[in-house]
């Protein structure tokens, strides 16, 4: 059974027409597809390649290369964590094992009720505003234990 909708096909289609070829919409098929359904699995990976005529491995090539689609299953909230110097020097370590302490969970695991999904990124840009984290796409910087357990707080209440 396809796993690409009609709609999403519909969105895919919109993309590729606001884009030079079908190829240059590779990403933004991909994320269309990971908003509806979570992650890139292998079978919608083949759907997309498919769909924008491309080779799985071509596209597989453009997945793995960029950090923000998932091959993996995640959660409903990936949080990614900035792994890279200034981030290490103002409080990376420290934030990380309060996540594990708070979350229980490590770099690429999944909490237990499905909500949150740990992974590292590289700088988020951010780096006089370390450490950093980003959530669905917002930046959440200068974090603190407190803070970082705020941020959570609300992301429980939204789910
Ligand atoms: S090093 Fe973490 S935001 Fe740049």
């Amino acid at each position: 059974m396809p796993l690409l909708t009609d709609a999403m096909k519909q969105e895919l289609q919109a993309e590729i027409d606001r884009s030079e070829t079908r190829k240059a919409a590779c990403i933004e098929a991909m994320q269309i597809v990971q908003r509806h359904l979570g992650w890139i699995s292998d079978e919608s990976l083949l759907e997309i390649a498919d769909f924008l005529q491309m080779t799985p491995d071509e596209l597989e090539g453009v997945a793995t290369f960029y950090n923000h689609i998932y091959r993996k299953p995640v959660g409903k909230y990936v949080i990614l964590i900035c792994d890279s110097v200034c981030c290490w020097i103002m409080g990376y370590e420290s934030l990380q094992e309060h996540i594990a302490r708070t979350l229980g969970i490590r770099l690429g695991e999944t909490t237990a009720d499905g909500l949150f999904t740990l992974l590292p990124i590289q700088c988020l840009g951010a780096c006089a505003r370390a450490p950093a984290i980003m959530i669905r796409g917002e930046l959440y910087t200068d974090l603190t234990p407190e803070r970082f357990d705020e941020i959570i707080a609300s992301y429980r209440r939204e789910a």
